[in-house]
């Protein structure tokens, strides 16, 4: 038996993108689905295909930045299978412009509510059923999260938000049995970086990424489940946001230069 035979995992942002895609990666490996986003039409059809691979699966339209959907979400998932053994905090929206030609920092205050906010709700919910499991808490955060990136100033700051909260987090839960897994995906091609909320306040609408050289949804998912499966404390999914980690230690200039050049080319 897998790791995630009958295991019940809920995935927040699970109709598109990496979510997705985990979403039918976990569902292969056997697990009991709960998927959430906003989108009725896309999580149905998200189920559709996570079903035809054999999953039982529950579908909750939910806002992670309406703290009564959270709790609501959290509730659907218990009664339908009785327990959950994961939350996987992986619903999440981005900004492309420079800070200084943002015109109105509501943009921002999206960002949180959605990136931080939503996943402080839906952990501030679910952990009494992780704490009875000894389950995991999975943070999708970014290498974003870790260092910094032009552009992305508010995206950023959320992301390293994220990683905080979630690093404190997991050392209040020693000896629970909940452990934390903090993903940090480099470019990964999904509908992210076409959604990106502009300096206008509007999403680009197209995806300013050079996308073929960046990475698919599936393999980040595949790390993902693989980073879960070993409890792992931290992925990082590039060999360069790895390498930027130790590097910024003794050469924070060259990091910053590495950034600015991802930005730059896209990639
Ligand atoms: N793609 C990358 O390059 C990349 C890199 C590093 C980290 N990440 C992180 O990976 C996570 C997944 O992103 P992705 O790239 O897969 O993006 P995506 O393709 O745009 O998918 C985002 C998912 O989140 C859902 N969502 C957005 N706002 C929501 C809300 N308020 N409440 C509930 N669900 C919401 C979307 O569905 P609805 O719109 O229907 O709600 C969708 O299912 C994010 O946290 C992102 O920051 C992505």
């Amino acid at each position: 038996m897998g790791a995630f035979t009958g295991r019940t995992i809920l995935i927040t942002g699970a109709s598109e993108g990496i979510g997705r895609a985990l979403a039918l990666e976990l569902a292969r490996a056997g697990a009991n689905l709960v998927l959430a986003a906003r989108n009725a039409r896309r999580l149905e059809a998200a189920s559709g295909e996570c079903a035809a691979l054999g999953a039982q699966v529950e579908t909750v339209v939910t806002d992670v930045a309406c703290p009564r959907d959270c709790v609501r979400c959290v509730e659907r998932a218990v009664t339908r299978f009785g327990g959950l053994d994961a939350l996987v905090n992986n619903a999440g929206i981005t900004m492309w412009a420079r800070f200084e030609d943002v015109s109105d920092l509501r943009v921002f205050e999206r960002l949180m509510q959605v990136n931080v906010l939503g996943s402080a709700r839906m952990t501030a919910a679910a952990l009494p059923h992780l704490k009875t499991t000894r389950g995991l808490l999975v943070a999708v955060a970014s290498i974003a999260g870790l260092t910094g990136v032009p552009e992305r100033t508010g995206y950023a700051a959320s992301k390293h938000a994220m990683v905080g909260f979630f690093e404190s987090l997991r050392i209040e839960l020693r000896g629970s049995g909940v452990d934390v897994t903090i993903i940090a995906p480099d470019f990964v091609v999904s509908q992210i970086h076409r959604r990106a909320i502009g300096a206008d306040g509007e999403p680009l609408g197209q995806t300013p990424m050079d996308e073929p050289r960046i990475m698919s949804a599936e393999r980040c998912a595949a790390l993902i489940a693989g980073a879960m499966r070993r409890r792992q404390r931290l992925l990082i999914t590039s060999a360069r946001g790895r390498f930027a980690r130790w590097a910024r230690l003794v050469a924070p200039a060259l990091v910053d230069q590495l950034s600015a050049r991802a930005i730059r080319e896209r990639r």
